[in-house]
């Protein structure tokens, strides 16, 4: 485990807890599920595991509501249970990275309670209060990012003062201007490093500093759905200076920490000149490239959402690529089975580290959640429904009733099914990571696009003699793509397709291929 910078070459993928693997049949996924089911994740060939929180929540947001940042949620195990996933995970050569979420807090969490007990309580400038509008209603113009829930301000009766919050009024945010906050949150990482982790996933990295005075955000902004969508305006709650100086403190917690250990941001942001602040020397060092994650299935449009952020991107700087998380609906949901299949072929071939959601090796689609057993305020249980480990009932997730539905086992979709299974999405992603880790021009090569028929997408990624040629088919036409001569197929997303000698290259319907060229 000695590599400092494992995170540019490696491949992480993302747990939601709750939805991975029971152990002890309540219903709910935990952390000796996780750390029992931890050979799936060697076997696939990843090099790391993102853990969605496992802390303490009274589970208004499912863990991001935190009501003590150094402990683990009952349900879910216990501190002894997370020692023992870390013990195993790095006996596997696997990285951990954890959930920080400095944002905010549950609103049982002991700080809180503190802070709205009285104006006069040590903790109430923990978080953040602001007297009613002169003539009475929320301090400012500011939205919560649920549509759901509106104001981003609750008015706290018994102390006659709002606190703010960008999430549900059940997750009040924390002032990050008090000095103990920051010395608090440094502790928080420290607990975390100390147990052994190897970084932290931060959870709405750009909403950490707000502007002080507690301005209006534009006026034009007041019916946005989403402020953090908005292209040009600058929002006086995200993406602040201040923000960036509180992650350059994480970075010195981490740092100090020894090599290796990495934080992974979530910047939630439009345009690629602000996320590579970011990922300035000093400050993170990956963040999400949400303008991939989101560009529309479209040749054209991916490459420009790839190129525009390696444009931008600081020296030293590096893309870190995803296609879904427990925010965001299924590939498969999103863009068709076919589709799915190709988009693992560009997210594992593309120039840097790529984020894979649990689930997406098999190609699982959002489960319908009905009405009744529903149970996120922001409608994401679709995408967030258990691990299929194999057919049957509870799809080997638990022996009890799951919490959020299963779905339907009759279509193969399960680990089990597809282990053996040389045409599934499984085996596409086992070979395809193996591939990566095998090729250097994938893990660290450069980036070239070349031409190609329209609604293909076809990029060179080289390291020196090592030359790969990927090309990608955005849709149901077949097209030709030039190729040299001794020209070799590695692999295709067409299960139909053999490996060897690739003298000409029509690309099918909807397919993706590896080919090495020679040096
Ligand atoms: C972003 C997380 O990914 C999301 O699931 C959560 O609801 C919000 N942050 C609030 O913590």
């Amino acid at each position: 485990m000695a590599d400092g910078e494992w995170w540019r070459h490696g491949v992480l993928y993302q747990v939601y807890p709750r939805s991975f693997a029971d152990s002890d049949g309540d219903g709910v996924g935990d952390l000796r599920g996780i750390t029992a089911r931890l050979g799936h994740l060697a076997d696939l060939g990843v090099d790391g595991v993102w853990l969605s929180p496992f802390y303490p929540s009274p589970g208004v947001d499912f863990g991001y509501d935190v009501s003590d940042h150094t402990a683990v949620d009952p349900l879910l195990g216990t501190l002894a249970d997370a020692d023992a996933l870390l013990a195993e995970a790095h006996r596997l050569g696997l990285r951990v990275l954890v959930d920080l979420v400095p944002n905010h807090t549950s609103d049982q969490h002991p700080w809180f309670l503190a802070s709205r007990s009285s104006r006069d309580d040590p903790k109430r400038d923990w978080y953040v209060w602001a007297d009613p509008a002169p003539g009475g209603g929320p301090p400012n113009n500011w939205i919560s990012s649920f549509p759901a829930v509106g104001p981003a301000w609750t008015l706290d009766a018994a102390t006659g003062q709002y606190y703010g919050h960008a999430f549900t009024p059940q997750q009040p945010d924390l002032n990050w201007w008090n000095p103990e906050v920051r010395d608090a949150m440094d502790g928080v990482l420290r607990f975390w490093l100390d147990r052994g982790v190897d970084g932290f996933r931060i959870d709405v990295a750009h909403r950490l500093g707000k502007d002080r005075d507690l301005a209006d955000n534009p006026p034009e902004l007041a019916g946005a759905r989403k402020y953090a969508w908005h292209p040009t305006l600058r929002q006086r709650n995200l993406n602040t200076a201040e923000g960036h100086a509180i992650l350059r403190r994480f970075r010195r917690v981490v740092d100090a920490a020894g090599p290796g250990r990495v934080l992974l941001g979530e910047a939630v942001v439009t345009r690629p000149e602000e996320l590579a602040r970011y990922l300035e020397p000093g400050e993170l060092h990956l963040a999400f490239d949400f303008a991939f994650t989101y560009a529309p299935w479209d040749a054209a449009a991916v490459r420009a959402a790839v190129e525009a952020t390696a444009a931008a991107l600081p020296p030293g700087g590096w893309p870190t690529l995803t296609l879904s998380n427990h925010d965001i609906a299924r590939i498969v949901s999103r863009l068709g089975r076919a589709q799915a299949r190709t988009a693992a072929v560009l997210l594992l071939t593309l120039r840097g580290t790529p984020v894979l959601y649990y689930g997406d090796e098999l190609g699982m689609a959002d489960v319908e959640v009905p009405p009744e057993l529903a149970r996120d305020p922001d409608g994401r249980d679709p995408q967030r429904t258990p691990m299929r480990w194999s057919p049957g009932p509870g799809a080997g997730f638990t022996t009890g009733t799951p919490w959020l539905p299963v779905g339907d086992g009759a279509d193969g979709v399960d680990v089990a099914s597809q282990a053996a299974d040389p045409r599934s999405m499984l085996a596409l992603h086992r070979r395809l990571l193996a591939l990566r880790r095998a090729t250097p021009a994938l893990q660290r090569g450069s980036y070239r696009p070349v031409d190609a028929p329209d609604g293909v997408y076809a990029y060179l990624r080289e390291d020196g003699a090592d030359r790969i040629l990927v090309a990608l088919g955005f849709t149901a036409r077949s097209a030709d793509v030039a190729v040299p001569e001794g020209a070799m197929l590695l692999l295709s997303s067409d299960p139909d397709r053999a490996g060897g000698p690739l003298p000409a290259l029509r690309l099918g319907a909807h397919e993706g291929v590896v080919v090495r060229l020679p040096s």
